[in-house]
């Protein structure tokens, strides 16, 4: 291959790096966004929020092709990262004898491979701990206390809450499949009543219940008002210190990584390169310190 090849191909990798780590940024926006219903809105108003809002991020159509470009973007962002790495390495097998790196790159920039494999390991840690739940195991529903005025239950009686905004009791409910929630079967109860009541139709459907992350995510960071059907997780301070571990890795990564992506893209302006390098240094704080408070305050609210 010739020299001019390689060059090429290792610009075409910075491209499409720079490419998808901005991409990247927009999903954090956007994921931080969804997340802070998780602290910022209370009570049953938050846990509805936050499951309609987990429920439309997997059912609206653009929001699921957005999904796949965001898990390709971080599979690209990672291989071609570790593919520069191996390349300059290659490329420059002896350190230069007179090597003083600090005086010629910042900190961050000279670790981005272990910072973004970092990353990598947390994104597959967090993925299996939530998004794998979410879609690969049957998940309880989102259930809710009702009080039933003139009832024998002063406790209240537990409801589903569905996907057209109503409650179904849970003891008139039959879940079929992973989130169908039907009416329950009365037959039997009926007849024993009636003997001459005629069954009319199977468990008539009713409705779709919702999967509760909001409960998932609570216990996960140990909030312990949460026991609707997920245990409480015993390793939930370890979980929280792992993930703000995770986020002070992640500003480093951007601290560098924001504005070398403009760089590699061309963008090189008297005027605005100095504005995007200090949005790149208050995105690179402020989005991973809001990420950090979320399960922080969640471990803390009781
Ligand atoms: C610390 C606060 C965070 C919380 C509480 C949180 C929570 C969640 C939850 C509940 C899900 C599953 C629901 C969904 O798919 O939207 C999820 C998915 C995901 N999270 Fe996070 N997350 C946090 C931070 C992060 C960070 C910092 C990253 C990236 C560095 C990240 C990357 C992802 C990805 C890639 C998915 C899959 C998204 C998709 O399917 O479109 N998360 N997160």
């Amino acid at each position: 291959m010739s020299k001019s090849a390689i060059l090429k191909s290792s610009i075409a990798k910075k491209w499409w790096m720079s490419l998808t780590g901005l991409f990247l940024c927009l999903f954090l926006v956007g994921h931080l966004l969804g997340n802070l219903q998780l602290v910022f809105i209370d009570g049953i108003d938050g846990k509805r929020a936050f499951n309609e809002y987990a429920y439309f991020m997997t059912h609206n159509p653009l929001i699921k092709v957005m999904s796949y470009i965001t898990y390709l973007s971080i599979l690209f962002h990672a291989i071609d990262g570790i593919m520069l790495t191996i390349q300059n390495k290659k490329a420059r097998p002896i350190n230069y004898v007179y090597n003083k790196p600090g005086e010629n790159s910042s900190l961050p920039s000279r670790y981005m491979a272990v910072l973004g494999s970092a990353i990598l390991l947390f994104i597959v840690i967090h993925m299996a701990n939530f998004w794998g739940k979410m879609h690969f195991s049957t998940m309880p529903l989102h259930k809710e206390t009702i009080y039933i005025p003139l009832t024998q239950n002063p406790e209240g009686e537990e409801a589903y809450y569905t996907t057209n905004g109503t409650l179904l009791a849970e003891s008139s409910a039959v879940i079929a499949g992973e989130t169908k929630l039907n009416i329950k079967d009365f037959t039997a109860e009926i007849q024993q009543q009636d003997p001459s009541y005629i069954k009319k139709g199977d468990n008539p459907q009713f409705a779709e219940g919702y999967k509760d992350l909001h409960s998932l995510t609570m216990a996960f960071f140990g909030h312990d008002k949460t026991k609707e059907g997920f245990p409480l997780n015993p390793m939930a301070p370890l979980a929280v210190v792992m993930y703000v571990l995770a986020m002070c890795v992640l500003g480093f990564h951007l601290w560098h990584g924001f504005a070398s992506a403009f760089q590699t893209l061309g963008v090189n302006h008297a005027k605005y390169t100095p504005l995007i390098k200090s949005f790149g240094k208050a995105f690179s704080v402020l989005v991973p310190l809001a990420f950090a408070l979320i399960p922080i305050m969640i471990f803390l609210s009781k």
